[in-house]
């Protein structure tokens, strides 16, 4: 059998996606035959595009990109017991532009009746992140300030509703005016336009010369070092993302000023177990479900038009996540 899926045979910019037809083979043991519904969009799909994945991106060419996806089971192989033809379920496992593809079993989640499969596939990955991020690795308490690095962007619109439904002050950082307004209505009590102001002074100012207790950096190089300046003594910095390229080399000395703890995490670790990933899917969905988190899609394209996609990604003009039709 085959199926349509945008693969690259080389690193490089959005030119090296191709929509292809390529061979689909039967599940083995463990895994299940998908037809997919829904394919989520995420920065880090340009990162592997681009050939910049780092650790995890060990697979040959060629490569189907994606991370994400919803869709029903068309069938199973031998071994697997949790899940059947028909259900309706989620997952987050490379290789997700595809319309028909083999998952392994133990990445799947059965979806919740009110959890829509164009929802799922764009949000899965970002909310189980912001799962972790404000409830495991800092655990969000009523009165602290976070302090949300493009928080208009797909993981901020989360971080920024998520830390405010905790009890958090949110601050968000957005890089137009024209985003203020969005993270405003997601959570942040006070946004600035970090492409024009000083984000670390007006931080501190709005913190009465504290500091923020907790900084969520999904943007890395242009946003790092600084947000060191007006973390709290004994703050933490979570920089969980480089949408401005890696933050790189730094003097561990600059944490010792304010016993500052600085964390790289990766979602991956945090979702290892099965329990781990049953539990972290639960509490999204419940944010979502009881109305604390809106997941929502704020653009669609076809499969076909997946170039198109990763450019408006990396041009910084969109406002949350998107989702890809198959
Ligand atoms: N560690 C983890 O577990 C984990 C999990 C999920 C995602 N992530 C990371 O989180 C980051 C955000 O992911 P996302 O998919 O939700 O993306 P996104 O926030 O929708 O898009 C990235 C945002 O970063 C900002 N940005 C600042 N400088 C930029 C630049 N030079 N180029 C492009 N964007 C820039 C932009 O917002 P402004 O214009 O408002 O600045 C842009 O909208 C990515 O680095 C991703 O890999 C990490």
């Amino acid at each position: 059998m085959k199926t349509a899926v945008v693969r690259i045979h080389r690193h490089g910019g959005p030119e090296v996606l191709q929509y292809e037809e390529a061979e689909l083979r039967s599940p083995g043991p463990g895994e299940v035959l998908l037809a997919q519904t829904a394919i989520g969009l995420n920065f880090a799909d340009t990162y592997q595009r681009e050939g910049e994945a780092g650790p995890h991106d060990t697979a040959a060419m060629p490569i189907i990109l994606g991370g994400q996806g919803a869709g029903v089971i068309e069938t199973v192989g031998s071994g697997v017991s949790l899940f059947k033809p028909g259900d309706r379920v989620a997952y987050i496992h490379p290789g997700a532009y595809a319309e028909r593809r083999v998952v392994p079993a133990g990445t799947l989640l059965h979806l919740p009746p009110q959890i829509s499969d164009e929802v799922a596939a764009a949000t899965l990955l970002r909310g189980l992140t912001a799962e972790y991020l404000v409830r495991r690795l800092y655990k969000i308490k009523p009165g602290d300030v976070a302090l949300v690095h493009a928080a208009a962007g797909g993981m901020g619109l989360l971080l920024g509703q998520w830390a405010n439904a905790l009890g958090a002050r949110v601050i968000g950082t957005v890089g137009a005016d024209s985003k203020v307004d969005i993270a405003k209505a997601h959570g942040c009590r006070d946004v600035i336009v970090y492409s024009r102001e000083d984000f670390a002074a007006l931080t501190m100012e709005l913190t009465n010369g504290v500091g923020a207790d907790v900084i969520y950096d999904g943007v890395g190089k242009s946003a790092f070092l600084k947000s060191l300046d007006c973390i709290r003594p004994m703050g933490m910095v979570i920089s969980y993302g480089t949408a401005s390229g890696n933050v790189g080399a730094f003097d561990l000395q600059l944490l010792h000023r304010k016993s500052i703890i600085v964390t790289r995490p990766t979602l991956r670790t945090w979702i290892a177990t099965r329990t781990d990933y049953e539990a972290a899917a639960a509490a999204f969905f419940d944010a979502v479900i009881s109305g604390k988190v809106r997941a929502e899609v704020n653009r669609s394209y076809a499969l076909r038009d997946i170039r198109r996609a990763h450019e408006e990604l990396e041009s910084r003009a969109t406002v949350g996540p998107a989702v890809i039709i198959p």
